[in-house]
């Protein structure tokens, strides 16, 4: 036996973190807590039904279970789409509200969403099959892994149409803003991504958060502000009317990419 070939009962929970295998690697401070949950009826059947043609299987750096893409891996998105077509990545999905109404009102382009939470998998999968009478849209896939490491690696450099992240976990508590997704490795990791004119879009209902996007985004010289004003193809989410409930201003924020 290798440390390369561990034997197979030692592989899974421990594959990264055994005396015999090697040392698990320090934990990383990640932007969510939840990955799973029961699902409605209606959206795990959803999921029974459209899953295998929307969530794509990716190799996994350890085990089926990480959400930690294999960093050797790249996407190809005229393969997966079989089609060349402008690519839009939601990072954080949720229950898809977005992703489903930009498909369907885009069907020229492609969408990837990256999101951990496969309850709100289902749920974009339920609200999918409810617009299309039970079919998978041709023009969305679903990713369950971890965004701020995928965007690193899983796509080509300058390929990106849009990114879209809205309504990010504002983690409001001081001690958790490090959890926060939008910073500046991210934001390296979006301006790397988009093509020359691409934009990322982003929407918050907590003020210091979008200063903090403002101020961190504002200082990567590749991007620019275009727009404050409401995307008009982001409809109102769970996420958007607790906060206007709650009393919390919307922001919006279009970046371009200048060079
Ligand atoms: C507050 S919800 C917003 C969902 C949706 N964008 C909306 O506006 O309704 C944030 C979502 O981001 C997902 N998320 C957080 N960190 C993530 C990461 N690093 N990679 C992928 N998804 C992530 C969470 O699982 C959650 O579903």
């Amino acid at each position: 036996m290798t440390r390369e070939d561990p034997p197979v009962s030692l592989r899974g929970h421990y594959a990264l973190g055994h005396p015999v295998i090697g040392p698990r690697p320090l934990a990383r401070t990640r932007s969510f807590t939840r990955r799973g949950g029961r699902m409605p009826h209606t959206h795990q059947r959803a999921w029974d039904q459209l899953s295998a043609q929307v969530v794509l299987e990716v190799p996994r750096a350890a085990g089926d279970a990480s959400t930690v893409v294999d960093p050797s891996f790249r996407l190809d998105p005229e393969q997966v789409f079989g089609r060349c077509a402008p690519l839009v990545v939601e990072v954080g999905s949720g229950a898809g509200d977005a992703l489903v109404a930009g498909a369907l009102a885009s069907p020229g382009r492609d969408f990837l969403a990256l999101e951990v939470w496969r309850p709100g998998t289902g749920h974009a999968l339920a609200k999918m099959a409810a617009a299309t009478g039970g079919q998978a849209l041709p023009n969305v896939r679903v990713v369950e892994v971890d965004a701020a490491l995928a965007l690193r690696t899983m796509l080509e450099p300058g390929t990106v149409e849009e990114v879209w992240t809205f309504f990010p976990d504002p983690w409001p508590k001081a001690r958790h803003h490090k959890r926060r997704l939008v910073g500046p490795d991210f934001t390296d990791a979006v301006a790397d991504l988009l093509r020359p004119g691409g934009r990322w879009r982003l929407a918050t209902d907590w003020d210091d958060y979008a200063r903090v996007m403002r101020d961190v985004v504002g200082a990567e010289p590749r991007l620019e502000l275009e727009s404050t004003d409401r995307f008009p193809l982001r409809p109102v989410t769970r996420f958007e009317r607790r906060g206007t409930e709650a009393g919390r201003r919307i922001t919006d924020l279009t970046y371009v990419r200048v060079d």
